[in-house]
């Protein structure tokens, strides 16, 4: 692959709100915009992530409606769903896009707080097999919790490891003006009185419903100084159901993710200086650990525990407050995790500025590790 730059980054609060999909998406793609020191007609192309428009919104051809925002810009526009990995899976097409077009757009929106109770369990649910698991209500807090308990029976984890995995991550929240709970203080008596959702997953182990939009602008050219390039983009899949795989403890398609983007950066785990990953469950961060070889299979709960993974630690993970804080506006996750390594490689994080931040990972998980995309972001 060639060195593609990302150029602009823009985001909106993640959390609930009144605004419509547009209103969400405008916001961050002029931010973006403004970002980039660039106008719209100096967009090539334009990727719309998004997973819910259809059963959360009834609106569906949702490039035409994110293009229309722009009257008289005539550009190819298309939209991508990978359930939770729609928004890594727009930026990985995006990168594939460059080859035919110089400026392309990927906004990744979602608004899901409207819908409430059983109706948006359903229509999360959708991202599972409609036999397998939506028929026999294995929900996505039921599939994450069955990784948990495969993963306390192989390695021994806890749940006092879980509970270290929602504390860094609400603490790195509340550094993080858009993030959903950035007001909210969490304390351990908190996280011990949440209610369980699913065993051993209780509410402080579990992302919140939250809308939002991100936005990246990608460029085949280096604009100025602020112009990241991207090292690796991967895709890869598996069978999309969890109890059609012979382990639970890891995901096939993330590893396979991973070795593809190490291999197109010419880079090893070791070199990554900061991660986002999809951390939708409290578990589903200590696997993406293990599945990027940032830990050995077993030991991502021992480098949780040694605060290796906070800020100022060895490899911070989740310095935004990742999803379980920061917030899981679904389409929008995987381009908002891109906004949130841009900002910290550029020096511009604020509190949360991870120290000498050169290398970033991004990791996006779509459903129970049926679809996962992995990008890394910088310069050795
Ligand atoms: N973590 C921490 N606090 C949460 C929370 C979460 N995940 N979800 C809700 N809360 C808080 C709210 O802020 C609210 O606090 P307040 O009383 O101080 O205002 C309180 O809990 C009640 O909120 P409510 O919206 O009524 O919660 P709920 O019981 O309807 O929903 C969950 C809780 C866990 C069921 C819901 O957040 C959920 O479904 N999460 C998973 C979403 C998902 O599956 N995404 C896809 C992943 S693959």
């Amino acid at each position: 692959m060639g060195s593609p730059y990302i150029v602009g980054v823009g985001k909106t609060r993640f959390g609930p709100t009144s605004k419509s999909l547009q209103m969400l998406a405008q916001e961050a793609i002029l931010s973006a915009l403004t970002d980039a020191n660039l106008q719209p007609e100096d967009l090539d192309a334009i990727i719309v992530g998004n997973f819910l428009g259809g059963p959360n919104e009834h609106q569906l051809h949702l490039n035409s409606v994110i293009a229309g925002l722009f009257p008289g810009l005539n550009v190819p526009s298309w939209r991508t769903e990978a359930a939770c990995a729609s928004g890594g899976v727009a930026v990985h097409q995006a990168v594939l896009a460059l080859s035919q077009y110089e400026t392309v757009l990927v906004v990744g929106v979602e608004r899901m707080s409207e819908v409430v109770g059983m109706e948006l369990t359903r229509n999360i649910g959708m991202a599972g097999d409609v036999i397998l698991d939506q028929a026999a209500g294995l929900n996505f807090p039921a599939n994450y919790a069955l990784v948990a308990q495969a993963h306390m029976d192989q390695y021994g984890t806890t749940t006092r490891d879980l509970e270290l995995v929602s504390l860094k991550n609400h603490a790195n929240a509340n550094l993080n003006p858009k993030a959903h709970f950035y007001v909210k203080k969490v304390s351990q008596s908190d996280v011990d009185g949440g209610p369980v959702v699913a065993s051993p997953l209780r509410l402080f182990d579990c992302c919140p419903v939250s809308d939002g939009a991100a936005a990246v602008i990608l460029s085949s050219k280096l604009r100025d100084s602020r112009s990241v390039p991207i090292l690796a983009s991967a895709v890869s899949s598996d069978v999309i159901s969890l109890v059609q795989r012979p382990t639970r403890t890891s995901f096939p398609a993330a590893r396979d993710a991973a070795r593809r983007a190490y291999e197109q950066a010419g880079i090893v785990p070791a070199d990554v200086s900061l991660a986002e990953v999809h951390d939708c469950f409290t578990i589903a961060e200590i696997v993406a650990i293990e599945d990027l070889g940032l830990a050995a299979p077993g030991k991502a709960p021992e480098l949780t525990r040694e605060g290796e993974t906070a800020i100022g630690g060895r490899i911070p993970v989740n310095a935004s407050g990742g999803l379980k804080a920061g917030g899981h506006a679904i389409g929008a996750t995987g381009v908002g995790q891109l906004y949130e390594l841009i900002t910290q490689l550029r020096g511009e994080a604020g509190e949360r500025q991870v120290a000498g931040a050169r290398v970033g990972l991004a990791h996006n998980v779509g459903g129970v590790g049926g679809t996962c995309s992995v990008h890394i972001v910088g310069g050795l």
